[in-house]
């Protein structure tokens, strides 16, 4: 006897009308019309259910922080990062618990339970590290929260912050973070990458560094990351955030960087609401749009997930924890308006984040667990299109938010009394 089905759903990849059975809060057939009684049968009325959306990049110690102790007034990432820097000596433990979980709350809604979040390390009192750490555990029954030790000032450039770094993994952060580009050289930059992937390679972990988010060109730690990826075999556990200057490097230089990457199995992470908005600051017109080469990378072999990065916070004073919405700017940036590319914009934001994370249990797959998003939409596309409405998200096969259809009442005369914003089969 299965605990619940869902019936009648359409599945990411495209299967329609397939039943999902689930027991014991994992999935044990995914079939049509399966026979089989179950507790609760739901019908998805050939709606899409997919996996839940994944955040690959993401600053918890900073959200809903927006307008503490100012607003950011040039909008510009520097500025920002010195916004952080006059937050930092204000922020209470409890302050920072209670907007992480007030943004976990939203992503749940949003049916995003997997979280990759960076956490600043260069705060010697490891205030956020202790108070995400704790979040991490109160949030784990319906939400994974992954810990990146970020050196956000520089692990070299910021005095301590290497100490600190590797206190904050003993602590149990998960990852080991890094910015290379705002040390103060370019040499400074490459020796933190050696020597964090050094420190990654020594404990078994994985690397996600803050990789070039720049405009410059000639900023090319994705190199020296690809390469010591290679020398110490850390290939498929290394991600680089961001790499801005991707989208201005020279294609020559770029057509020997893309194999490098490939060959040392990294993944890149884009961010493309934040990218959009910071980057090309210093142009006239044309202005860059900053975003690293997604299709390329792609096409490459290089997966690649596209991360939130920041929700109302000291470099962003918008988002809603919506990876839909972070995918629906991803695709349009990068011009991904053929239907393979949105279909992959898609898994920028589910499966690709998945495997970059390393979830196990992730999937729609007979044995997985059964964390699901019902959706107001016919298909994928959709899904991007309408930033389609998360009408049902389950943990483990137990409902844990639901949200109401988004339809439109109308009055007008001779026509329907109300509107919904799918896609119809035929007029
Ligand atoms: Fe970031």
């Amino acid at each position: 006897m299965l605990d619940l089905i869902l019936r009648h759903c359409t599945l990411p990849d495209g299967r329609r009308d397939i039943d999902i059975g689930i027991a014991d809060g994992r999935i044990v057939a995914v079939a049509p019309a399966l026979p089989a009684q179950a507790g609760e049968d739901i019908d998805a009325a050939g709606q899409l259910v997919s996996p839940p959306f994944v955040d690959a990049h993401f600053h918890m110690d900073s959200v809903l922080s927006h307008g503490l102790p100012r607003v950011n007034l040039s909008g510009t990432l520097l500025e920002g990062i010195a916004l952080w820097g006059e937050l930092k000596p204000e922020l209470t433990q409890q302050a920072l618990v209670e907007r992480a979980l007030a943004y976990c709350d939203w992503a749940v809604g949003r049916g995003l339970l997997a979280i990759r979040s960076h956490v600043d390390v260069c705060d010697p009192r490891l205030l956020a590290v202790e108070a995400l750490l704790h979040v991490r555990e109160r949030v784990r029954p319906y939400l994974e929260l992954q810990l990146v030790a970020f050196p956000q000032d520089g692990v070299l450039r910021s005095p301590g912050a290497l100490d600190n770094l590797r206190r904050a993994l003993e602590m149990g952060v998960d990852v080991v973070g890094g910015i290379p580009h705002f040390e103060r050289t370019m040499a400074d930059g490459a020796t933190s990458v050696r020597l964090l992937c050094e420190l990654a390679a020594e404990r078994g972990l994985r690397v996600d560094m803050h990789c070039d988010e720049t405009d410059d060109p000639m900023s090319r730690h994705v190199e020296t990351l690809a390469a010591e990826t290679v020398r110490l075999g850390l290939q498929g556990r290394v991600a680089g955030s961001h790499l801005t200057s991707m989208h201005s490097m020279d294609n020559y230089y770029v057509s020997k960087l893309l194999p490098l990457m490939r060959e040392a199995g990294m993944a890149a992470i884009a961010n493309p609401l934040i990218n959009i908005t910071l980057q090309g600051r210093h142009d006239s017109y044309p202005k860059r749009r900053g975003m690293t080469r997604v299709p390329e990378l792609l096409a490459a072999g290089i997966p690649v997930a596209f991360g939130h990065d920041c929700v109302l916070d000291p470099w962003y004073g918008l988002g809603s924890g919506d990876m839909l919405e972070v995918a629906h700017m991803g695709l349009h940036v990068a011009q991904m308006t053929g239907q393979d590319a949105m279909l992959a914009c898609f898994r920028a934001i589910t499966d690709t984040p998945a495997s970059i994370l390393g979830l196990s249990d992730y999937g729609l797959e007979p044995g997985c667990r059964a964390d699901l998003v019902l959706l107001q939409a016919a298909d994928p596309v959709e899904a991007l299109r309408l930033r389609a409405t998360r009408l049902l998200v389950l943990r483990a096969g137990k409902v844990i938010a639901r949200s109401a259809p988004a339809l439109a009442s109308l009055d007008l005369p001779g026509r329907p009394s109300s509107v919904d914003f799918r896609r119809r089969a035929a007029f």
